[in-house]
């Protein structure tokens, strides 16, 4: 089925909100015959969704597949702007990779790349991120915010709050948020996010924001050295979540911050953000590439950076680092 049709019919049976549709309705809006509409719900079928026909009544979606895909993903989505051009390919190296070149290429902002299985993902300094297939959401979102590239972090941490409030939406989870990006429950990764940019002098010209969620993990799924640290949805929730679903409200949740964020600056953001940390007014340490600094964090700047508070009275601006609460 040519894609354009496919995501025209998904819409329609999304609009539907599981009534049926007659084979008339649907063979007006695609512009197509009875015959066609037909072959085109057996297309659906092949692809793993279940369908209801009744005579002289018509189709309704009853189960969508357990996979993701560009269908799966606009079935449902709400949102104006944020992943309504999705990228999706089954096995990437990394959809930042990707997202870079399209960014380059010019893609719309809102613009998703999403995959079911990374070779190559990328963490935060300079690490690998565990990707394996069919368990995760492995996705990259393309902003063009016209911000100075100091505030670019209030972006990382935006994507945290949107993260956890979508998790908080789909799950029974009530996730932390570990400065400047991890979300963690009891204590455990769920979630890694990695920021870049592309940008020239002051002059952001994109930023892209890197998700990598633990799903539908089992704890044997994951590799000896994150046993103890990594957890997934699946795993604390005790049941299995929907993926697709929960990248619509990651997507719809991103754009009511980011339109709020554009409209009344970080504030807001910085108040939902703190709700849900767990290292503030805490002693941590914070492990950056020079080196380790102890000391109490007694919270974030206007740009997101993390104040950390030493012995000695000082407050040092920590702008990237582990931190061990
Ligand atoms: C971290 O180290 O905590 C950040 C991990 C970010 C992983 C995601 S998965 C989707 C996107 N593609 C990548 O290669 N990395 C990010």
């Amino acid at each position: 089925m040519q894609t354009g049709l496919r995501s025209k019919l998904l819409d329609a049976f999304s609009k539907a909100e599981g009534e049926y549709l007659s084979g008339q309705k649907i063979s007006e809006y695609l512009g197509c015959s009875r015959t066609a509409v037909w072959k085109h719900i057996e297309e659906l079928r092949k692809e793993g969704y279940e369908l209801d026909a009744v005579r002289r009544i018509g189709y309704r979606i009853t189960k969508k597949p357990d996979k993701i895909s560009s269908n799966e993903i606009q079935l449902g989505l709400t949102t104006s702007f944020m992943g309504r051009h999705i990228h999706f390919e089954e096995e990437v190296t990394s959809t930042q990779k990707i997202a870079h070149n399209l960014a380059s290429e010019g893609a719309e902002e809102g613009t998703i790349v999403v995959s079911e299985q990374q070779s190559s993902g990328r963490g935060r300094l300079s690490r690998v991120w565990y990707s394996p297939k069919h368990t995760g959401i492995w996705m990259s979102l393309i902003l063009r915010p016209q911000i100075p590239l100091s505030q670019t972090p209030q972006l990382t941490l935006l994507a945290a709050v949107a993260i956890v409030q979508a998790i908080e939406e789909v799950t029974t989870l009530k996730p932390d948020i570990k400065w400047p990006n991890d979300i963690l429950v009891n204590g455990k990764k769920l979630v890694g996010i990695l920021t870049e940019l592309q940008a020239e002098a002051d002059r952001v010209h994109s930023v892209i924001i890197g998700m990598g969620i633990n799903v539908n993990h089992d704890q044997d799924h994951f590799p000896t050295d994150l046993q103890d640290i990594a957890t997934s949805i699946a795993i604390e929730a005790g049941e299995k979540a929907d993926r697709a679903e929960l990248i619509q409200q990651i997507l719809l949740k991103f754009e009511v911050l980011y339109n709020l964020y554009l409209s009344k600056g970080f504030k807001p953001i910085k108040l939902l953000w703190e709700s849900y940390a767990i290292s503030l007014n805490k002693t941590v340490v914070a492990r950056t590439l020079h080196g380790s600094l102890t000391g109490k964090a007694i919270g974030i700047n206007e740009d997101g950076v993390l104040l950390l508070e030493t012995e000695s009275g000082n407050i040092e601006k920590i702008y990237s680092a582990d931190i061990e609460v």
